[in-house]
C-alpha cells in the first residue's frame, strides 16, 4: 500500500492505493451520500447517489465514488451544482418507489415528488443489499434480481431457500438487517419457528403490488 494524495473539495487528503474516493471523503470527515453501499459487502454501484465529479476543466467526469479508486493528484468534487442536480433526480425518482427517504437529505439537494413520476411504492429501491449478503456473505443465493426497468424487483428464490435459509441463518434472518427501507421486513411471510425446528420458506420478498409473483416464479423456473 502506498500513500495517495488527492484533492477534496479543495482540501489536500491522503489516502492508501487502492482505496475509493468514497472510503478516502468519509476517512477525512467529507459526507457522500450512499444508498447501496455497506462496508462489509462489494462495492456495487446502483443507487449512484454517491457520484461526485473528478478533474478539472473540460476533463471533468461523474463517477461513482463507492467504485472508484482514488489516484496521485486527483481532484474531486462532491457538491458541485452538476451532482447537486443529479442527486436531485436521483432522490425525485426514489421517492415515488419509497416514501421514507431521510427529510434531511432531500432537503440537502432540494427532492420533491414530481408529477411526471408514476407512484410505484415498492418500498424496495433496489439497492441489492439483500441480495449481496445472502450471496457474499453467507455464499446462499437465496435472493436476487428479475426483471429490467420499472418491472425490476427482488425475489426469493424458494428452493433455494428451502435448501439454506435455515442453516445459513439459524437464528435470524441475517438479511433483513440490511434492507434500508425496511420493506423486507414487512413481506416477511412465515414467521421463525420455535427453536430447533426448521421452516423451508419462511423468508421475505419485496414484491411489486402489480406483479403476480407465482408468473415471476415461473419465468425463473422455480415452481
Ligand atoms: S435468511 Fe436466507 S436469504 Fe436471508 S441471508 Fe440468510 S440464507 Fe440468505
Ligand atoms: S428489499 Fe431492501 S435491501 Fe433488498 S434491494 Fe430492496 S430495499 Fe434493498
Ligand atoms: S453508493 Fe455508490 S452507487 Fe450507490
Amino acid at each position: 500500500m502506498s500513500q495517495i494524495n488527492l484533492t477534496i473539495n479543495g482540501e489536500s487528503v491522503q489516502a492508501e492505493s487502492g482505496m475509493t474516493i468514497l472510503a478516502a471523503a468519509r476517512a477525512a470527515g467529507i459526507y457522500i451520500p450512499t444508498l447501496c453501499h455497506h462496508t462489509e459487502l462489494d462495492s456495487y454501484g446502483s443507487c449512484r447517489l454517491c457520484v461526485v465529479e473528478i478533474g478539472s476543466g473540460e476533463r471533468k467526469k461523474v463517477v461513482a465514488s463507492c467504485l472508484y479508486q482514488v489516484a496521485e493528484g486527483l481532484v474531486v468534487e462532491t457538491e458541485s451544482e452538476k451532482i447537486k442536480g443529479f442527486r436531485r433526480t436521483i432522490l425525485n425518482l426514489l421517492m415515488h418507489r419509497w416514501d421514507k427517504i431521510p427529510a434531511e437529505l432531500l432537503e440537502r439537494y432540494g427532492a420533491k415528488s414530481q408529477e411526471r413520476f408514476v407512484d410505484n411504492m415498492t418500498y424496495c429501491i433496489l439497492c441489492g443489499l439483500c441480495v449481496r449478503y445472502c450471496h457474499e456473505i453467507k455464499g446462499a443465493n437465496v435472493l436476487g434480481f428479475i426483471g429490467r426497468g420499472t418491472i425490476r424487483q427482488v425475489v426469493i428464490f424458494p428452493n433455494q431457500s428451502a435448501k439454506y435459509c435455515a442453516d445459513c441463518c439459524p437464528d435470524d434472518m441475517e438479511c433483513l438487517d440490511f434492507c434500508p427501507t425496511g420493506v423486507i421486513n414487512s413481506h416477511y411471510y412465515g414467521a421463525r419457528p420455535a427453536d430447533g425446528q426448521k421452516l423451508p420458506h419462511a423468508h421475505p420478498v419485496c414484491i411489486n403490488e402489480d406483479m403476480n409473483i407465482l408468473e415471476i416464479f415461473e419465468r425463473v423456473g422455480n415452481v
